[in-house]
């Protein structure tokens, strides 16, 4: 479709003998805010980086903005920023000196550049950082200061790996901001998470991958939906088990079957991953 920023068909990744992703096929609409979902190792991460020109596939081709991520890698990478799930700072060097390095790169001048940094470094809190070694910093501020470094181009595309992980309360809701922020501009997002509430209340559409394949792709709502929109919880055998229906009545009917606590409520993502995939999430795959 026209409106595709990427398409991506029938990618496979391996590593020796492990299929990380196998045959995976999704499209991204232009401005859409995606959230991709799946247990540990389920191949977000390795997706991600195919897409981004990190590392390399086997099979499959992938578009971003038109451009063959093979054949003309460099007008498909102008297009993307990236924050990696293990944070890709120069240790040493300082933060400011970071993310001078990675304006460089893409050749942003100078005003521009040293405007870009005091806007996004006020954004985050970072000032009184800028000047100290990466090492000096703990992970969260890492984070910060790797996600200044990958939107100073104005990326259309940003991948977020986790981006909110190991982040404390007050970064994880300016990040949310920030997000929503780029995402009202017009920019594309993609994210992994295992914070599904994240997915739930960020994401246009997500996807749920696992054994490297899609399993699930729609909004929400609709995935919920699909399970069917009301969850009945109960105690049964020593164990909390699961139901779902179509509406409230039905709901009701069986819940009045049921003893002791029983609790009835929308169903959310977290009951169609576990339901689709069979894992809690944050599972090993
Ligand atoms: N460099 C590598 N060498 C060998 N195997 C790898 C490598 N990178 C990933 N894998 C394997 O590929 C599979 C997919 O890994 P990936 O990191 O994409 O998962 P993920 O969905 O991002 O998981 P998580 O939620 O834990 O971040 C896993 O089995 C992993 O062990
Ligand atoms: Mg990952």
């Amino acid at each position: 479709m026209m409106d595709d920023i990427i398409v991506i068909k029938g990618l496979v990744k391996r590593f020796g003998d492990k299929t990380a992703v196998n045959g995976l096929d999704l499209s991204i609409r232009k401005g859409e805010l995606f959230g991709f979902l799946g247990p540990n190792g389920a191949g977000k991460t390795t997706t991600l980086r195919c897409v981004a020109t990190l590392t390399g596939f086997d099979e499959g081709t992938i578009l971003v903005g038109g451009h063959d991520v093979k054949k003309e890698p460099s007008a498909a990478k102008s297009c993307m920023g990236v924050i990696q799930q293990q944070v890709s700072l120069d240790k040493d060097l300082t933060i400011r000196e970071n993310m001078i390095s990675h304006a460089m790169y893409h050749d942003i001048r100078k005003k521009e550049r040293e405007e870009k940094i005091a806007e996004l470094s006020d954004f985050f809190s970072l000032g009184e950082y800028l000047d100290k070694p990466v090492d000096s910093l703990s992970g969260g501020w890492k984070k910060r200061a790797a996600i200044v470094c990958a939107m100073l181009h104005n990326p259309e595309v940003l991948f977020l790996d986790e981006p909110t992980s190991g982040l404390d309360i007050n970064a994880r809701r300016l990040l949310w901001d920030i997000i929503r922020k780029l995402h009202a501009e017009g920019t594309t997002i993609i994210l992994t998470t295992h914070y599904i509430e994240e997915a739930e209340s960020l994401c246009d559409r997500v996807g749920i991958i696992d054994k490297g394949k899609i399993i699930a792709l729609d909004e929400p709502r609709v995935l919920c939906d699909k399970v069917g929109s009301i969850a009945v919880e109960f105690a049964e055998e020593g164990k909390t088990q699961y139901r779902y229906f179509k509406d409230r009545d039905e709901a009701n009917a069986f819940a009045s079957t049921k003893e002791g606590n029983v609790s009835i409520r929308k169903t959310n993502l977290e009951d169609v991953f576990v339901e689709l995939t069979g894992k809690s999430v944050g599972a090993q795959t």
